[in-house]
């Protein structure tokens, strides 16, 4: 981490290198300035000059006709579902993708849609075939198959657009929606050289989260058609998501969106040197893509390895068996060099 990080993040002060996520990431002073300066009014009364800025800009980027900016990304998804499912009704989703495994079911739980989920392939995508075969029939004994959850990157991997788009025309084939969790919508666009645009058509909606990846502190944004975005404005506030003056989150946003974009590669990079140093050591299973590498050390190992890693002053994910480690802009070369020299002496 950054000496700026580890200044104003609270964690101890002998953590300079937190690769646990890039949501770890701590607004510097460029962007808590932005925040100072922000334009600001109620968003519940649609006044919010920044907001209203950023969502029209998020629009059109994405090439939708509205967005909607929210507090977190399991928000933006769970409106979005809303907005295209009744209860009910059923979402298809990949097994390995955040809105079936890590957001504690609220689909479910909270919008009484079920999840129908289908085992991911090697890279993460999901095929128009396993999409036509999990789309059920019209019959009164089951639900009703409305929406195909698709995400990228997924767990660091970007899938390309190919494999978007298949997926997505057999579930409008099929008379379904399509929306796409882009937690990391920039790492996989930047990553597949391909502009926002053309990534934003394989869905209908689309969520972006400003506060992984880009560095804010809080903040994603639900992209879509005018008719999806005026359901979600209604399901954020059943939700009791409404904000008011919270401008001042959407200029941290913006502040991204003009100054963190361009050190994505930065990021991807120091990701790929990192996966190499492990490679090259030969101690266990290595992948990576984007900004995360994924290590599975020796299990007898893993408690020794994280109290090395930690006494020399880089926290990794707690996982298991798998460790996760994420490269963000908090994260610079003395960072990386740090972790690497820590696997090493490790390994020695
Ligand atoms: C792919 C993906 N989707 C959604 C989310 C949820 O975002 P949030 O933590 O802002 O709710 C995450 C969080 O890491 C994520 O990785």
């Amino acid at each position: 981490m950054s000496t700026y990080g580890a200044m104003h993040s609270g964690i101890r002060n002998s953590i300079f290198c937190d690769l646990r996520s890039d949501t770890v990431t701590c607004p510097d002073d460029a962007m808590r300035s932005a925040m100072a300066a922000a334009e600001v009014g109620d968003d519940v009364y649609g006044e919010d000059p920044s907001i209203i800025a950023l969502e029209n800009r998020m629009a059109g980027l994405l090439g939708k006709d509205a967005a909607m900016f929210v507090s977190s990304g399991t928000q933006s998804n769970l409106c979005a579902i809303m907005a295209h499912c009744g209860r009910g009704d059923e979402l298809i989703v990949g097994d390995a993708y955040h809105i079936y495994a890590d957001e504690a079911a609220g689909a479910s739980v909270l919008a009484g849609v079920s999840m129908h989920a289908i085992p991911v392939g090697d890279g993460n995508a999901v095929s128009a075939e396993q999409v036509k075969g999990a789309v059920k029939d019209d019959d009164p004994h089951y639900a009703r198959s409305r929406l195909l959850c698709l995400e990228n990157t997924v767990g660091g991997k970007a899938i390309s657009l190919e494999k978007m788009r298949s997926p997505a025309q057999a579930a409008w084939d099929a008379g379904l929606s399509v929306h796409l969790d882009g937690a990391r919508f920039f790492n996989a666009i930047t990553e597949l050289k391909c502009t926002a645009k053309e990534l934003a058509d394989c869905a209908d909606s689309i969520s972006v989260c400003f506060s992984k990846g880009l560095g804010a502190p809080v903040g994603s944004i639900l992209v879509g058609s005018h008719a999806i975005i005026a359901r979600a404005r209604r399901n954020r506030k059943i939700l009791g998501g409404g904000l008011r003056q919270a401008g001042v989150l959407a200029a941290a946003a913006t502040h991204a969106l003009d100054h963190h974009l361009s050190l994505l590669p930065a990021d991807h990079n120091r990701a790929g040197q990192l996966a190499d140093a492990l490679h090259d050591l030969d101690v266990g299973n290595v992948h990576s893509g984007t900004n995360m590498v994924f290590f599975t050390p020796n299990a007898s190992q893993h408690n020794a390895l994280h109290a090395h890693m930690e006494a020399t002053g880089v926290r990794i994910g707690g996982q298991h068996p798998t460790i996760r480690m994420v490269m963000h802009r908090d994260i610079d070369d003395a960072g990386l060099e740090a972790a690497i020299t820590a696997f090493r002496s490790f390994y020695a």
